[in-house]
């Protein structure tokens, strides 16, 4: 079996080789690529697929299961290797080193308990845990086993984790007591209990204990420790189609309710490993540490599978930047000698509020290489990030990509290829992006802001929407036939390093959450006394985007306690991260003649604009405009 290590681009060189190649032939080179896994059975064919349809399929008839290649395949080499290094929320609490061997075995174990409740290969099983090692467990269990994971992130609300379990119509449901977040302790067992009050398919819960309170255990519902005790940690792992699911993950759209992306087995594996050696250069003995939740995609392809695949050591920390105080990650990477430190940019911005020598007082100096993930980074955080916590002399890599993608799509290779503030620069080997205009026509010069699409399938890609193909095709396909869009723009310089501008759509992003603001209105216009309402981003220090609502209101008397409730109501419905940041009550909102909002004025007033609306006569009401103005 050739080594992985062979098609990793450590030169320039190297990738422009490499690229050139993953172009020219991009069968045979991704034939070359999954020819480094372990597979049950190979594949018969490389690729099938149909952007009209859509319809993408990588290595075809290949049979696999993925946790061979997380856990198995490495106990061969190096079985007392960390493969998780947790560290708790609080601080004075011992941290935890499980290797390769201890987490395949506690894997098989709760594999085994998944199987004695009944949960075959294709049942969907919702994980809605904290950052704790059991949640690697969870996820990987239901690999081994063939289920469908759908991680529910933790800060969700009972009404959207009610909705996520049944729209995936979920079999089991894994959570624990409770979850530590700084000096907070957040209460999961009643959120779940509530929820649980709204699905039916649920026929078992697993409850993992960690914070140790007095919770109610309801019919089916039992704790984790009593269901491994004595189980066998034996579990062949379930043999699975490379095109099999793997996973669900929900992601907002920018109308509607949540999408349920689907990733399959094969494709999701190969490219998440490539992307992890490729982007980070990850070597042997490094300890790498992604700040991310396994709720969202960054953790589940860069916390638990690229670097789990890849047999690195993958650091998983349960708690926030802020507490006990801002220097928090910045000890960590003194106390586990950490080489590499992905992250947020709305992360960055918030740490560089406090004193530097929070950060000085720490020992910075095992840091190779830094990353950001989840919204574009400015240039005055960039440096800072560069300045003080890289020293000038990590790379950095700025990595744009999407929960559809399954992995990085564009970004820099840590000190193999150049960064460049404010641009993810260049395409992963393999991905073909390219910048069109509005009439869909490929544009070719540089500095021109076009829209993102991409023009060849790429092995992790999303194959559906759960249960809505339709949906795939009408967000993903339909505005530009022949392509995969993204709803980003972007431009490129003249050496082709891209740089991504933001959505295009409704969708806000805010503190690298992607929030769609149609389910955020819904949310408020759940509120008796709320006629209409609409929500929009405008720039923001810190969170990159904040957003600000507007709101007609039935009887404007009532509106004392207003902008409490409506944040109440959609922390219940959504989360609190859902919350703007301004609520204004409005007599009106300014509407196109066909009874559409036009947001873009909408925008325009929240980022302070008080002009240069452009036309608004077409406007049904444009002397809203000015009101909404005269009253912020
Ligand atoms: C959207 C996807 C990818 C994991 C986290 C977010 C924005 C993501 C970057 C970046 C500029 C970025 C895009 C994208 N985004 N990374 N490096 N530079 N924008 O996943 O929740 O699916 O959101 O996040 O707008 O479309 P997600």
């Amino acid at each position: 079996m050739k080594k992985i290590d062979n098609y990793i681009a450590r030169s320039e060189t190297d990738y422009n080789r490499l690229y050139s190649s993953s172009l020219a032939n991009p069968e045979f080179f991704w034939n070359q690529i999954a020819e480094t896994f372990l597979w049950k059975k190979k594949w018969t064919k490389t690729l099938e697929y149909d952007f009209n349809k859509p319809e993408f399929k990588w290595f075809l008839n290949g049979k696999l299961n993925i946790t061979e290649n997380c856990l198995d395949r490495h106990l061969l080499n190096d079985p007392e290797k960390t493969a998780i290094l947790f560290e708790p929320n609080d601080p004075y609490q011992e941290s935890e080193k499980i290797s390769y061997k201890e987490l395949h075995k506690r894997v098989c174990v709760f594999a085994n308990v998944l199987k004695n409740k009944n949960i075959k290969k294709g049942d969907r099983v919702c994980i809605y845990m904290p950052m704790v090692p059991e949640l690697t467990v969870a996820v990987l269990a239901c690999a081994r086993i063939g289920a469908v994971h759908s991680v529910v992130f933790a800060g969700f609300s009972s009404t959207a984790l009610a909705a996520r379990i049944n729209d995936a119509e979920c079999k089991a449901l894994l959570t624990a007591d409770g979850s530590f977040r700084g000096s907070k302790i957040i209460d999961l067992k009643s959120i779940v209990d509530q929820a649980l009050l709204e699905c039916q398919s649920i026929e078992s819960t697993i409850v993992f204990k960690r914070i140790g309170s007095d919770v109610t255990m309801n019919n089916n519902e039992t704790w984790w420790h009593d269901e491994i005790n004595g189980v066998s940690d034996y579990c062949e792992a379930e043999e699975m189609d490379s095109e099999d699911m793997l996973f669900i993950l929900y992601t907002s759209g920018s109308t509607g309710k949540p999408k349920g992306m689907v990733h399959s087995c094969g494709g999701y594996m190969v490219y998440s490993t490539y992307t992890f050696l490729n982007v980070f250069q990850y070597h042997p003995s490094d300890i790498y540490w992604c700040t991310a939740d396994i709720g969202w995609i960054t953790g589940h392809s860069y916390i638990v599978y690229g670097p789990l695949l890849a047999g690195a050591t993958s650091v998983m920390f349960e708690g926030v930047p802020s507490y006990p105080d801002y220097s928090r990650f910045w000890n960590i990477v003194e106390k586990h000698k950490i080489t590499h430190f992905y992250t947020a940019p709305t992360a960055i911005r918030a740490l560089a509020k406090h004193p530097v020598s929070l950060v000085d007082d720490n020992n910075l100096s095992s840091l190779k290489v830094l990353g950001t993930v989840g919204e574009p980074i400015n240039e005055e955080a960039w440096n800072w990030y560069d300045k003080n916590i890289g020293k000038s002399k990590c790379p950095i890599v700025d990595t744009w990509w999407q929960t559809e993608t399954g992995g990085i799509m564009l970004s820099s290779l840590a000190g193999v290829t150049d960064d460049k503030p404010t641009y993810a620069t260049k395409p992963m080997i393999g991905i073909q992006p390219v910048l069109l205009d509005n009439n869909g026509k490929e544009i070719s010069e540089f500095d021109k802001e076009g829209i993102l699409a991409i023009k060849y399938p790429w092995p992790s890609m999303a194959r559906t929407i759960y249960g809505n193909h339709q949906r795939y095709k009408n967000v993903y396909f339909a505005a530009y036939p022949g392509y995969y869009f993204p709803g980003d723009g972007a431009l490129t310089d003249s050496k082709g390093n891209y740089r991504i501008t933001g959505r295009v759509d409704d969708v806000v992003i805010v503190s690298g959450h992607n929030l769609g603001t149609a389910p955020i209105e819904d949310a408020i216009n759940l509120h008796e006394n709320v006629v209409e309402s609409a929500v929009v981003g405008y720039p923001h220090d810190i969170k990159g985007n904040a957003l600000r609502a507007f709101v007609i209101l039935l009887d404007e008397k009532a509106s004392i306690n207003m902008d409490k409730e409506i944040k109440e109501q959609i922390s219940k419905t959504i989360g609190p991260i859902a919350k703007p940041d301004i609520i204004q009550i409005v007599p009106g909102l300014p509407k196109t003649r066909s009874g559409k909002i036009m947001r873009r004025i909408l925008r325009k007033i929240a980022s302070g604009e008080k002009e240069n609306f452009g036309d608004i006569s077409t406007l049904l009401n444009p002397e809203v405009v000015k009101q909404i103005l005269n009253e912020s």
